[in-house]
């Protein structure tokens, strides 16, 4: 055991923050454990509160230990907001008529990465999507070709400073170290696609509590990332305001009683209620989904404008995976289907097996793949035995695969002194 590579992945949410743990085992990972914490020191997917989010690091991070029988050091950190960008650049190089080298891939993506970024901007990922060698497009590998002009083609993504560095801030006030910031819902597609799904064409869309966050995939590359202010505490607030309950009420109302459409709810079904006032009422089940309704139609069709502009239409993708909390919402992926246009599943980290609380929840499709992100990282823990035995879960097959498409991204690195630099994993 002692030794062995031990990833956790932080996803500090609006609603929520979860940490993962796992550990590299031969070819593939083993989860070890996972910590879950409210958090109150968000909104819309940025830190708003240091301490109540440290707070929340901080007992996210104390179960995780004691659930994997670690000591958690350092972590991959997920980030969101709507001050994330994505676009794409592309970076040509002279090869003179040689074999292609991976010093001349790397030198194409680092043209590539030569763009204005302004200075209240910070690259977060360069992600190589194809490469041109003299004319001929599609290359997914140059190496070893020969030619004499290597075009890189890559999309950038980017995030605000302030957003980003308050989020390493209260990691470092929580005592843990950032090893890698990774775009929230690229992990949470690792954890959630195939990558046949990445091949022929599909949207990722992952609903929190105050973002919501697309990632389109074709050919295997990321062709288009962004993120939408709109996500469930949208939904609670219209249920507190529309039934004049708490949010704390309306909170449980929606999870236990709310639909995304009104047909798909019975008119005999009824629900409980206590009014802020605390007086009991019986209502049927149909007033949340008249509530929430609009709200769901409005969010699709923010996300139907985002995909027509990320030409998802247009280039033919198989379908859109659902992940994230609201994903949950009774009848959401069948209303997105009508609304979108294209198929919709619902997507939770099902690679992952033996954890049950994790198999089954899409809330943690984002910490398990930035668990997955970190697996080339320094070896930080070492586990103890006894508490693997018995409670350990196996999850082999899940990084196998992710692995494969890490070697593809250019994590940014937090140097000591809080200096950020751009760390290339090629
Ligand atoms: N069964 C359910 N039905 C409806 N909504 C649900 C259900 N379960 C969870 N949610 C909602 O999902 C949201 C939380 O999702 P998630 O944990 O993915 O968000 P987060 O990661 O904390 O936030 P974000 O990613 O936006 O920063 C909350 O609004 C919660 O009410
Ligand atoms: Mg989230």
């Amino acid at each position: 055991m002692t030794g062995q590579q031990i990833m956790v992945g932080l996803d500090v949410g609006t609603t929520k923050t979860c940490v993962v743990v796992a550990a590299l085992r031969g070819s593939g990972a083993e989860m070890l454990g996972c910590g879950l914490a409210p958090s109150a020191g968000l909104r819309k997917g940025m830190v708003i509160n240091i301490d109540e989010t440290v707070d929340s690091i901080n007992k996210a991070v104390r179960e995780a230990e004691s659930s994997a029988g670690v000591k958690i050091k350092s972590v991959s950190v997920g980030i969101s907001g709507s001050h994330i960008r994505g676009f794409d650049s592309s970076g040509a190089i002279g090869i003179r008529g040689r074999e292609v080298t991976d010093s001349d891939v790397k030198r194409a993506i680092d043209s590539a990465r030569t763009v204005y970024i302004p200075l209240d901007r910070e690259l977060l990922h360069t992600v190589p999507n194809e490469y041109v060698l003299d004319g001929q497009e599609g290359i997914t590998d140059p190496v070893a070709m020969s030619g004499v002009r290597l075009e890189a083609r890559v999309h950038i993504i980017t995030a605000a400073v302030s957003p980003l560095q308050n989020l390493l801030k209260c990691c470092g006030r929580a005592g843990v170290e950032v090893a890698e910031v990774v775009f929230a819902p690229l992990a949470s597609a690792r954890a959630v696609l195939s990558k046949e799904e990445k091949e022929a064409g599909v949207i990722v869309v992952d609903i929190g509590g105050g973002t919501t966050d697309i990632v389109l995939f074709k050919g295997g590359n990321l062709r288009h990332a962004s993120v939408i202010a709109v996500g469930g505490n949208h939904f609670t607030n219209d249920i507190a305001v529309g039934l004049r309950v708490t949010m704390k009420e309306a909170e449980r109302l929606k999870k236990e009683a709310g639909a995304a459409y009104e047909l798909i709810v019975a008119s005999a079904e009824k629900i409980e209620i206590t009014q802020a006032g605390g007086q009991q009422r019986t209502l049927p089940k149909k007033y949340l989904a008249e509530i929430l309704q609009p709200r769901c139609e409005e969010m699709l069709d923010l996300l139907r404008d985002e995909i027509k502009k990320c030409g998802g239409y247009g280039s033919a993708v198989c379908g859109i995976v659902l992940t994230g909390g609201v994903s949950r919402l009774t009848g959401l992926d069948q209303l997105a289907e009508a609304v979108l246009g294209l198929p919709v599943r619902l997507g939770s980290p099902g690679a992952i097996r033996g954890l049950r609380a994790i198999a089954e929840a899409p809330l943690y499709a984002a910490g398990a793949g930035l668990a997955a992100a970190g697996g080339e990282s320094e070896p930080q823990g070492t586990p103890r035995p006894d508490v693997m035995q018995g409670a350990l879960s196996r999850m082999t097959g899940l990084v196998k695969d992710i692995f494969k498409n890490a070697d593809h991204f250019h994590f940014m690195n937090r140097k000591e002194g809080g200096i950020l630099c751009l760390k290339s994993r090629k």
